[in-house]
């Protein structure tokens, strides 16, 4: 079977940890790297998190991790600790001994790609700043790069962290803004109405997984928790799963029911819609630079994943509450 290389490009809490067991676990997937981004969690828990991810999966020590951007391009870092707490339900390991890789990941991905010319693909599940870094600092990267797969901004619909902005472009808007103008090929899972329509999981799901009685099982079910409270609380009915479903859209286009050819552009100046994403569908005589994924096989979807889980690891340490 021919595998997908990719990076993962991550500010690891929540959804992004099953993104990442996507990318370990699925045999579509040569994962060649992790690169951590400023985003959800502080910077260390966010890294601490993706070591025990790759822990659970059974492959702690097999894809390094690079430390990316501490910090949005020109703005103030903004949490979303309110939404996922640490980002991983309160589980720890004991994780004396274990280094990121000391590339920094703005040369990684840079390196990588040179290395891939043409065949890397960037699964892009946080703000998008070490993304522009590296298109900012090596001309070559734009053309290096296959595609970007982008969990960020809303089709013409609400935002997340503000009415008109979800987080990711909101976080760092001149980073997103300098992606899609720099001439990627690129596809966009938004989170609105897509995620919200195919991408959660309600209490009954998540607890049919919990049935299953794996080591990713039960990770999956605490990692989810906070979210799921959160998610409840703003009157979504389930957790949601944006950055799992941008690799697996990445790995199963076959999941893809409808997509269009739009002008995604990123807002930057006011303050009232920072982050926004004007994703414009066609009529209004802007030259398209996105794939947008508009209606995903929610079903398959969820089905992928929980098959998934139901596999049976043996975590390379083991993780306690
Ligand atoms: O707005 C949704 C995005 O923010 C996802 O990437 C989620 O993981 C959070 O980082
Ligand atoms: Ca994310």
């Amino acid at each position: 079977m021919s595998t997908i290389p990719l990076v993962i490009d991550t500010d690891t809490a929540q959804d992004d940890c099953v993104a990442l067991l996507v990318g370990l676990l699925d045999p579509a997937a040569d994962l060649k790297a992790i690169t951590m981004v400023a985003g959800n969690v502080g910077f260390e828990r966010q890294v601490a998190n993706a070591f025990l991810t790759l822990s659970v999966a059974g492959r702690l020590g097999e894809v390094p991790v690079h430390l990316g951007c501490r910090r949005p391009l020109t703005r103030e870092w903004v949490s979303a600790e309110n939404v996922h707490g640490d980002g991983v339900g309160g589980l720890t390991m004991d994780a004396s001994g274990l280094e990121p890789d000391p590339k920094p990941g703005v040369d990684a991905l840079i390196d990588l790609a040179a290395a891939n010319p043409g065949e890397l693909t960037i699964v892009c599940i946080g703000p998008l700043t070490n993304i522009a870094m590296a298109a900012i600092k090596d001309p070559r990267f734009v053309a290096n790069v296959k595609s970007l797969y982008i969990m960020g901004g809303s089709n013409n619909a609400r935002g997340n962290i503000t009415a008109a902005a979800e987080y990711n472009f909101y976080v760092d808007p001149e980073a997103a803004k300098t992606v899609f103008e720099a001439g990627f090929d690129i596809v966009v899972v938004p989170w609105a109405p897509l995620t919200l329509n195919e991408a959660v999981f309600s209490r009954e799901q998540i607890a049919e997984i919990g049935a299953l009685d794996t080591p990713l099982a039960r990770f999956f079910v605490r990692i989810v928790s906070t979210t799921l409270d959160f998610d409840e609380s703003v009157g979504i009915a389930g957790s949601t799963h944006p950055d799992s479903l941008t690799a697996s859209v990445l790995l199963h286009p076959e999941l893809v029911r409808k997509s269009s050819r739009m002008s995604v552009q990123i807002e930057t100046s006011s303050e009232l819609t920072r982050g926004y994403a004007a994703m414009s569908w066609g009529v209004h005589g802007l030259d398209p630079n996105a794939t947008v994924v508009e209606a995903v096989d929610g079903a398959a979807f969820y089905a992928q994943l929980s098959a998934m889980l139901a596999i049976a690891t043996v975590p390379s340490r083991s993780f306690s509450n």
